[in-house]
C-alpha cells in the first residue's frame, strides 16, 4: 500500500462550490486593481519593488485573503488600497473611482490594538461616526448597534485595558464597520491572538460578514485561516510581489471546523504551500548558529 495520501485536485469543485464561485464572479467589481506597481527607496539610494504589475478584481461582498511569504508586499498592497501609500504605477479603483488617499469608504483593522485607551468601548465606536458628521445622539445609538453585533453589549462602558485581546479586536471591527464602508481592510488582525481565540474570531468574522454588506480584504500568514475564511485566496510571490495564483477554495459554506479534516482542505493547503515555498526540500533550513553550549551539554 502506498503511504502517500491520495488527494483530489484542488481545482475540482462540487456543483455547489462551482455555483457559488460563478455567483461571486457575476457580482459587481468593488475593487479593480490595474497594473499596480509600488517601489520604495532604500536607505542606500536604491529602490525595492514591493509590488509589480498586480491585476486583480475583488467582487462585491467577497472575503478575499492575501497570502505570501514575509516581505512579499501584503501590507504594502493593503496600505495602497487604504490610500496610505501611493502607487508608483497603475491604479486601484473603488466602485470605479480611483483611490487617491484614505477615506471613510475603507475601514481598517490592523494587528496592533488601535483603540483609544482613554475612551470606553462605546466612545471608541462613536468616534468615527461623529467625525463623519453624525450627531452625538445618532452616533451613540448606531455605536450600540455595532457593539451588539460583535457581541459586546455588556462591555459598552468598559475601557480597552479591561478587555481581552479578542474583545479589543471585536471593538476594532465594530469601529471600522460603524460608518458602513463598502470595503474593510484587515492586516493580520488576529496575529497577536492565541490559537483558540483566533479560531473563535474567524467564526465571528464570517458571521459578521454574512450580516453586513461589506467586501473584505484580509491579510494573513496563516494558511488554515485563509482557507477557512475565503472563497478566493490571492497568493503573492516575493521579490517583487506579484500575483502567483488566485486559488478558488473548493470548500462549501457554512464553514465549520470539520472542514479542516477534509481531503479538499488538505489538497488546497498543499497547493498553497507549493506556491509559497516552491523550493522546499523537505528538510528544514538550518540557521547559521553561534554555539553557546559546552561539549557534552548538547540536547538532541
Ligand atoms: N516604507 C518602506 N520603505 C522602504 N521599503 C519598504 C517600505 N515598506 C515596505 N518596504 C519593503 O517592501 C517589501 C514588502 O514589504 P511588506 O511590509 O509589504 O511585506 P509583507 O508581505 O507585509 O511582510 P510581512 O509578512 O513580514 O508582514 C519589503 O521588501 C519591505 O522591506
Ligand atoms: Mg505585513
Amino acid at each position: 500500500m502506498s503511504s502517500k495520501l491520495e488527494l483530489p485536485d484542488y481545482r475540482e469543485q462540487s456543483p455547489e462550490v462551482a455555483k457559488r464561485m460563478a455567483d461571486l464572479k457575476a457580482r459587481p467589481v468593488e475593487l479593480q486593481v490595474n497594473k499596480l506597481t509600488k517601489q520604495f527607496r532604500t536607505p542606500n539610494g536604491g529602490t525595492v519593488t514591493a509590488l509589480k504589475e498586480i491585476d486583480l478584481q475583488v467582487h462585491r461582498r467577497e472575503l478575499m485573503c492575501v497570502l505570501g511569504a514575509s516581505g512579499c508586499g501584503k501590507s504594502t498592497f493593503v496600505r495602497t488600497v487604504a490610500g496610505l501609500e501611493t502607487p508608483t504605477e497603475g491604479e486601484i479603483l473603488l466602485r470605479g473611482n480611483p483611490i487617491t488617499g484614505p477615506g471613510p469608504d475603507r475601514g481598517m483593522v490592523f494587528q496592533g490594538y488601535t483603540l483609544f485607551p482613554w475612551l470606553n468601548v462605546k466612545r471608541n465606536v462613536m468616534f468615527g461616526l461623529e467625525m463623519c458628521g453624525s450627531s452625538p445622539i445618532e452616533a451613540e445609538s448606531q455605536a450600540l448597534q455595532w457593539i451588539d453585533l460583535v457581541g459586546l453589549s455588556k462591555f459598552a462602558n468598559a475601557y480597552p485595558h479591561q478587555l481581552s485581546g479578542g474583545m479589543k479586536q471585536r471593538v476594532a471591527i465594530a469601529r471600522a464597520l460603524a460608518n458602513q464602508p463598502p470595503v474593510l481592510l484587515m492586516d493580520e488582525p488576529y496575529g497577536a491572538l492565541d490559537p483558540q481565540t483566533r479560531a473563535q474570531m474567524q467564526s465571528y468574522l464570517l458571521q459578521i460578514w454574512q450580516n453586513v454588506d461589506v467586501t473584505i480584504l484580509f491579510i494573513t500568514h496563516d494558511l488554515d485561516e485563509a482557507i477557512f475564511l475565503s472563497d478566493r485566496i490571492l497568493v503573492l510571490s516575493p521579490n517583487p510581489g506579484q500575483v502567483k495564483e488566485i486559488i478558488e477554495v473548493p470548500l462549501p459554506h457554512p464553514r465549520t471546523s470539520e472542514l479542516f479534516l477534509t481531503p479538499e482542505f488538505f489538497a488546497t493547503k498543499q497547493r498553497i504551500e507549493e506556491l509559497i515555498h516552491p523550493n522546499k526540500s523537505g528538510t528544514d533550513d538550518k540557521l547559521p548558529m553561534l554555539k553557546l553550549t559546552k561539549v557534552g551539554d548538547e540536547v538532541v
